[in-house]
């Protein structure tokens, strides 16, 4: 669906948090790259980077992977990138992750500020993808950076919220631009499995579910100049598989 949306929309730049494109679980270099085919920029990622180990020699060699930035020193990999936009433009990528029902990594705020004051020398084209559990924490950071960046994009709990605007600074804001992946599922997983881990309390294998698929996130358009957004809009394509048809 993605190269037909690119046109469609006349997209620029496509940042697409890849996390859980290896089978629902993690990245590999194979599935990296088959995003990057398909008109994928940049990939942002989360907690569940770390689950493939090939993909840390990949992090360390490929600069459009990215992996949350407030990771301990020597971590593999970078977490955040400023990239080409057709001949004249450049736009930064900042990916961090949240501590609320999370690893104790440093402080996204204090990352994010350290960061920021780096890559706004380079561009005022800013995006930060906010890879967080608490809907709390996502908008204290979309608050804390408003007006420093172009757009603070949550992603994590692979349901779309409806809460998408842009805030008085100027920068873009949803909590989370929701998943990729099929639909009848619980956060894409066969539903079944996952019903049955909560009845059980048991350790449970997931297996990622079949059938109809959505495609979810945000469209942008930001002022290069001021680095501003002027648009935040939800996309939310279904596709079934088989079919091809889009509704
Ligand atoms: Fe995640």
């Amino acid at each position: 669906m993605l190269p037909s949306l690119r046109r469609e929309l006349a997209v620029d730049f496509v940042i697409a948090n890849g996390e859980n494109a290896a089978g629902g679980i993690g990245i590999n270099p194979e599935k990296a790259e088959e995003l990057f085919a398909l008109g994928v920029d940049v990939i942002t990622t989360g907690n569940h980077v770390w689950k493939k180990r090939e993909v840390l020699p990949y992090l360390e060699r490929q600069p459009r992977l990215l992996r949350p930035a407030n990771y301990p020193p020597g971590a593999p990999g970078r977490g955040s990138g400023i990239f080409e936009v057709g001949d004249a433009k450049r736009i930064a990528i900042l990916n961090l992750e949240g501590r609320v029902f999370m690893k104790p990594l440093e402080s996204p705020f204090k990352v994010a500020e350290e960061c920021v004051s780096l890559l706004k020398e380079e561009t005022s084209l800013i995006i930060v993808d906010f890879h967080a559990e608490a809907t709390s924490e996502k908008m204290a950071l979309g608050w804390f950076l408003d007006g420093e960046v172009s757009a603070v994009i949550g992603t994590h709990t692979h349901v779309q919220t409806s809460d998408e605007r842009i805030l008085p600074g100027g920068t873009a804001y949803i909590t989370d631009a929701g998943m990729t992946g099929p639909i009848n599922s619980v956060i894409g997983m066969k539903k079944e499995i996952a019903i049955r881990g909560f009845l059980s309390q048991l350790p449970n294998r997931f297996e990622v579910a079949g059938g109809e698929v959505e495609l979810q996130g945000v469209y942008l358009e930001l002022d290069e100049g001021t680095g501003r957004a002027l648009k935040i809009q939800r996309i939310k394509r279904r596709q079934e598989v088989g079919h091809g048809q889009r509704i």
